[in-house]
């Protein structure tokens, strides 16, 4: 998407309770303070179509689908939030925060569950083509840590939550693997720490890479 101009992506990225949602509203109070358009939006959703596809993946008993399945499932809600939200506002020279996007289905449908990450890649290109986040916060904590938190909040959307702790610590190690593999575009965050030293943290990323 080399056509869009000065609207920033920015992706936060981490398993269960790793505190993507409390940081979000954060860096969107920072960037606006300075005066920037902030659009937060979330996967899987973010747009009406992919909400409805959201309901079926994160509700409902873990082993509703299999791996490939989910990867498609989440593929197809990523399309429909970048056509209808993400693509949109970047073009209004808005800055768009994800919680979560595709480094989740490599972390959770690819090193979770072992579906194959050359199939991944393929259905990377067919979704989203060459667009990629400006920037990936990742946030790390221990998965009891994280799952500590998590079961300290309340829903209906248990159905991640509600897999093996091997299974996260499968993700965790996912996700750090893909900060070592894209350097460029990936920082780890230190998530065990309170949440304004990790707000601290996340704004100096954000201004050390993007200029914010
Ligand atoms: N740095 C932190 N230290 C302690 N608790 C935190 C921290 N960040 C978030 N929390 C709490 O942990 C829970 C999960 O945080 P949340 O932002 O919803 O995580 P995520 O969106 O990554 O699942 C919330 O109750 C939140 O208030
Ligand atoms: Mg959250």
């Amino acid at each position: 998407m080399t056509d869009l101009p000065a609207g920033r992506f920015i992706t936060l990225e981490g398993g269960e309770g790793a505190g993507k949602s409390t940081q979000i509203a954060r860096l969107k109070d920072k960037l606006e303070r300075l005066g920037h358009a902030v659009v937060a939006t979330r996967e899987p959703g973010g747009a009406p179509g992919a909400e409805m596809v959201r309901k079926l993946l994160v509700e409902g008993p873990a082993e509703r689908w299999d791996g490939t399945t989910e990867a498609l499932l989440h593929f197809a809600a990523r399309r429909d939030h970048l056509r209808s939200t993400v693509w949109p506002a970047l073009k209004r020279g808005a800055w768009v925060i994800s919680d979560r996007f595709a480094d989740s289905t490599i972390a959770y449908q690819g090193y979770g569950y072992g579906v194959d990450r050359r199939m991944l890649d393929k259905l990377y290109g067919i979704a989203v083509g060459d667009f990629r986040p400006d920037l990936t916060l990742i946030l790390d904590l221990p998965v009891e840590t994280g799952l500590g938190r998590a079961a300290a909040r309340r829903g209906s959307e248990t159905r991640y939550e509600s897999l093996a702790v091997d299974f996260h610590g499968r993700v965790r190690a996912g996700f750090l693997e893909i900060a070592t593999a894209d350097p460029g575009r990936c920082i780890v965050i230190d998530a065990t720490r309170d949440i304004e030293a990790v707000a601290a943290a996340i704004a100096a990323a954000v201004r050390v890479r993007l200029g914010a």
